[in-house]
């Protein structure tokens, strides 16, 4: 790059915002994340369900029941990916209900259409092509969310909080799930092991190494359950518990919007 490209450059960069600055930021840092999902579509519900030994489907059926949804609610599932934690809250509401799965990845939201159209899903499940840090949603729309291994992978957690409270309806709740560090030594040494020693050789069956090395380093940098209850409060949540299962080694944040 010339001399005067750099001043070019740092002549818009000058002109951006701040905040303008922070989403050109969050954008290039998105990217590779959406890339990974997609990359990862075709396997990811097959590995799910080997690295979890079906656990996975346990717990997203606890994050259903703690997100309170109802028969005939309007729901969003958050991070959908290939749509089965969407697919829990669509029999949760209900004929009478709706549910909206919100990923930026295409790849995962084509399976989960796929998923869908061989189910026999009981509600409407609308699949949006959406960045969680800027939902194309207006405020107060759902009755209840969920997402489900989302959290971890925003590349800003405070603002995508932020966005979730927005959209719920007062008194709404969320219910988050994703991996959590164990505060147990044993349970953390036990969750070491296992990331490297099953799921990275297991993933690099299907070529897919990098991919799934991504998992440790990405809960190195996770707020504990503590800090993400501090995070959804300083987002506007009136309420938040952070409920540690499977050892400590996932855990649900359940927030809920105040009422005015
Ligand atoms: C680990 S997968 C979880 C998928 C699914 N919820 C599940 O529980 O199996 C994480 C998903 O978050 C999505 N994601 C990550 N950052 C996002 C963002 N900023 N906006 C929308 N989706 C995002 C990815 O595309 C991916 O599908």
């Amino acid at each position: 790059m010339t001399p005067d490209c750099d001043r070019k450059t740092s002549l818009v960069e000058n002109s951006l915002s701040s905040q303008q600055t922070v989403e050109l930021q969050n954008a290039a840092q998105a990217a590779p994340i959406q890339a990974l999902f997609d990359r990862i579509a075709p396997i990811y519900d097959q590995l799910n369900d080997w690295l979890s030994l079906g656990q996975h489907r346990i717990w997203k059926q606890m994050a259903v029941k703690w997100s309170n949804c109802q028969p005939g609610d309007t729901c969003l599932d958050l991070c959908c990916g290939s749509g089965d934690l969407a697919q829990r809250l669509a029999r949760q509401v209900g004929p009478t209900g709706r549910v909206v799965g919100a990923d930026f990845s295409k790849a995962q939201l084509a399976i989960a259409q796929q998923r869908l159209e061989a189910s026999s899903c009981p509600a409407i499940i609308d699949w949006v092509e959406a960045d969680a840090l800027n939902l194309p949603f207006s405020d107060a729309q759902f009755d209840a969310a969920t997402m489900g291994y989302g959290l971890r992978n925003v590349t800003d957690i405070p603002r995508s909080l932020k966005e979730l409270h927005r959209v719920l309806k007062p008194k709404a709740k969320a219910a988050i799930l994703d991996f959590h560090r164990p505060a147990n030594q044993d349970f953390q040494a036990f969750q070491a092991w296992y990331l490297n020693t099953i799921v990275v050789p297991l993933a690099e069956q299907f070529g897919l190494r990098e991919e799934y090395a991504y998992l440790s380093p990405s809960l190195e940098k996770f707020p504990i359950g503590s800090e993400q209850m501090y995070l959804a409060r300083q987002a506007g949540f009136s309420e938040a518990t952070h409920y540690p299962i499977a050892g400590g080694t996932m855990g649900v944040l359940v927030v809920t919007k105040g009422s005015d």
